[in-house]
């Protein structure tokens, strides 16, 4: 077997056969085949696409190379979500406590932020003390005794994707629906959970601009969980506009636990409690009542054991920018328009994301959102506030706003758009 041949055969629009698949990713991980080789070959995948046959095999070869975990030892059955991201994504912060909550146990491997969308370690590592790297013995024990964990997937799992999405992150071959799908699902195959609830965003903020794309995208994912014994299934939700009221680590962590407490923006308990139900219900746990253990504590209990079990102090003040900035409503009427893809690059230029793997954030940093679409606005009220501790970026941030957003007349106001957009599993 050679590399030449295994992308000549893509580049002529062939299949890979089942030897192809399994010798290249082995000998990629181990160094034999060079990057210059996996990236022509990342192009030839991206511009001529592999069946399910080939995504399948694919996905195989990717957790083949590494670790397996195995939760088959604990006593509540395992529940995870995946999302695909998206602007003021941090529904996995009140999520987690409020599934283990309900019983079952949420072992979330996340990742850090890179770009306009936020990482969950990133909002987390806001919170004073509390550090995302566990072992594996220390995961474990955590996922025992409170229930939900939220920690840095460690260097074992799918070794294989780790190489390959850092070199397809700067070869232009991130957008190709058959990487998408095996990097996201060998990841979570090898991570052990038992079930598995999907978030596949679309809309200006997300990977996916349009819901074909996301369908396409789920229903592969869902094909290789299940295929694997995963229960899985998926959401298609919106991402058009931010979710909820804040865009930033620190901003994201306190609407968190307003929601937590009982309160926080309507779309970010909506999605909150539909992802609960469908990782409950996946879990064989259909009877559980998120929205009873939301209201009566449970949930806000569990995540401040969670925060405490990493080191974190859940009763610290969060961090907070030295600089703001005001941007207001340029006429009265209702918002019409808020473009979630422009608040994220924002947010991002603020200093809340970061450029290259090893740029540092800024906890305090982002945008908070006193309006959503089709609320009323008056001339000059605040639309939203810009925090950041390097002023210098307030220009730049400005700039990622201009054409984000409008203000219509009351009777020409946007239908409100639902958030689940579709169900898939
Ligand atoms: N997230 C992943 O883990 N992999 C991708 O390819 C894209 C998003």
């Amino acid at each position: 077997m050679d590399a030449i041949s295994v992308i000549r055969a893509k580049r002529d629009r062939g299949r890979l056969s089942d030897e192809q698949i399994d010798w290249v990713i082995d000998a990629y991980t181990r160094g034999e085949v060079a990057d210059e080789q996996m990236s022509a070959l990342a192009m030839a995948i991206l511009l001529n696409g592999m069946d399910r046959a080939e995504i399948a095999r694919w996905t195989a070869a990717m957790i083949a190379s590494g670790d397996r975990m195995d939760f088959s030892r604990l006593s509540r059955p395992t529940a995870d979500k995946h999302s695909t991201g998206g602007v003021g994504d941090k529904i996995t912060l009140p999520l987690a406590p409020l599934v283990a909550a309900c019983g079952a146990a949420v072992p979330q491997l996340s990742g850090r932020g890179l770009g306009h969308t936020g990482g969950t370690l990133d909002k987390l590592e806001s919170i004073p003390g509390w550090r995302a790297e566990l072992s594996n013995d220390a995961m474990m024990t955590v996922l025992d005794e409170v229930g939900a964990v939220v920690c840095a997937a460690g260097d074992g799992l799918a070794p294989a994707d780790k190489k390959l999405y850092a070199l397809r992150d700067v070869t232009g071959t991130v957008e190709s629906i058959p990487l998408i799908a095996s990097s996201i699902m060998s990841k979570k195959i090898a991570e052990g959970t038992g079930a598995l609830v999907l978030d596949v965003k679309a809309g200006s903020g997300a990977f996916m601009k349009n819901i074909e794309d996301a369908r396409e995208l789920a229903s592969t994912m869902v094909g290789l969980g299940n295929d694997h014994g995963v229960r899985t299934i998926a959401l298609l939700t919106d991402m058009s506009v931010p979710l909820g009221l804040t865009a930033g680590n620190a901003l994201e962590v306190r609407e968190s636990v307003e929601v937590l407490a009982g309160g926080g923006p309507a779309d970010v308990v909506e999605l909150t409690l539909a992802l609960a139900r469908e990782m409950l219900d996946a879990a064989g746990l259909p009877d559980a009542d998120p929205v009873k253990a939301l209201a009566d504590g449970r949930a806000m209990d569990v995540w401040r054991r969670m925060v405490r079990a990493q080191g974190g102090d859940p009763d610290a003040p969060l961090p907070t920018a030295r600089e703001r900035h005001t941007v207001t409503a340029p006429a009265t009427g209702v918002l019409a328009e808020l473009d979630a893809y422009a608040v994220g690059v924002a947010a991002w230029r603020l200093g809340a994301g970061r450029a290259r793997k090893e740029d540092a954030v800024q906890a305090g940093a982002g945008v908070e959102l006193h309006a959503k679409p089709g609320e009323p606005v008056v001339a000059g009220q605040p639309l939203m506030t810009l925090h950041t501790d390097t002023p210098d970026a307030f220009g730049y941030a400005v700039e990622a706003l201009e054409g984000a957003f409008s203000v219509a007349a009351p009777d020409a106001a946007p239908a409100p758009r639902p958030i689940v957009l579709d169900r898939i599993g």
